[in-house]
């Protein structure tokens, strides 16, 4: 079966998981991605690549970092970028989440960057607009519940990229809640299929899905085995609005067993990094010590974010 985010041709048509693209269109990403970072330090910081194309953020679910730096990206393309307020909108009236997107592409929309609790919320918009002849209308996907958040895979990449120069001798340990990450999924295939050798699943029984040997990542309980000679830490934020019943004892105890402390941070390589995507709890998964120290690089992914979100907006207008 064809990849749905694909067109007949290979081109990126809507971004909605990192699963099943081919390397080419992610090192394509990357690469876009790596001529915009410097337009920040620039005068003028925009490009005309996306004027007169209007870019509608809806976020059915909170941001802070995804939502501002898709604004920032489109404004930097010269689209014109309308933020759907939501608890305004008629969704909160009962209208359905088609009827809206319906609605908006009346409005000549070119492109929805959606955000939604439901996993598989932007495959539905995106198999819509096909459905009812509206294929120029691109999404991207912001985070669907627990399943995807591309960008934020494709900003992580181009943050070890960036401090690590190549993918294919690494060793990568994912840490913490990834039974409720779209990170954490969208990081594994990212790191697959870019080539690491080598990637890490640590975290407690609780909060480790199955089939991560199948994904071909090695799964650990212990922080002290897991965390030995890593050259990337990503920690994870422990999803409490994802979980229902009770997976951990307390915040406390998941600290002491799997908070990275700069004990822990020492078992990994002296140059590894340390990535998280935020919102980060501080003395939950991470200690400041860690957060603040000179092997972070958390606001560094912040800052790629803009390049890389510019780089998939400008691919998916055409450019
Ligand atoms: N990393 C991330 O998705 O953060 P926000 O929820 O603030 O967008």
């Amino acid at each position: 079966m064809r990849n749905p985010q694909l067109t007949q041709d290979g081109r990126l048509q809507h971004l909605l998981t990192i699963e099943g693209l081919p390397q080419s269109i992610l090192t394509h990403i990357l690469d876009t991605a790596s001529s915009f970072v410097g337009i920040s330090d620039r005068d003028v910081k925009k490009v005309p690549l996306m004027r007169g194309k209007s870019v509608f953020n809806l976020f059915f679910e909170n941001s802070t970092r995804t939502r501002t730096t898709f604004e920032i990206a489109a404004k930097r393309l010269s689209a014109d970028v309308i933020n759907l307020n939501i608890s305004a909108s008629s969704a909160s009236k009962g209208e359905s989440l088609l009827d809206t997107i319906d609605n908006l592409a009346a409005m000549h929309a070119d492109m929805f960057v959606v955000r939604h609790a439901e996993s598989g919320a932007p495959f539905l918009i995106a198999k819509h607009l096909s459905d009812t002849g509206q294929r120029h209308v691109h999404v991207v996907n912001a985070g669907d519940g627990r399943h995807a958040h591309p960008t934020q895979g494709l900003l992580d990449m181009y943050t070890i990229r960036h401090y690590k120069k190549d993918f294919s001798n690494l060793r990568v340990a994912i840490v913490g809640d990834i039974l409720h990450s779209r990170v954490a999924r969208s990081d594994i295939h990212a790191l697959t299929t870019l080539g690491v050798p080598e990637i890490r699943a640590i975290g407690p029984h609780t909060l480790l899905p199955s089939g991560l040997e199948q994904m071909g990542v090695q799964v650990y309980t212990d922080m002290q085995q897991g965390l030995k000679d890593v050259d990337v830490i990503i920690m994870l934020r422990l999803q409490n609005e994802r979980m229902s019943g009770a997976l951990l004892p307390s915040a406390q105890e998941y600290f002491k067993s799997y908070g990275l402390t700069p004990e822990r941070l020492a078992l990994a390589k002296p140059d590894a990094i340390v990535m998280h995507p935020g919102p980060m709890n501080r003395g939950v998964e991470i200690d400041s010590a860690v957060a603040d120290g000179p092997q972070a690089v958390i606001l560094s992914q912040v800052t790629f974010g803009i390049a890389v979100r510019m780089a998939v907006m400008s691919i998916l207008a055409g450019n």
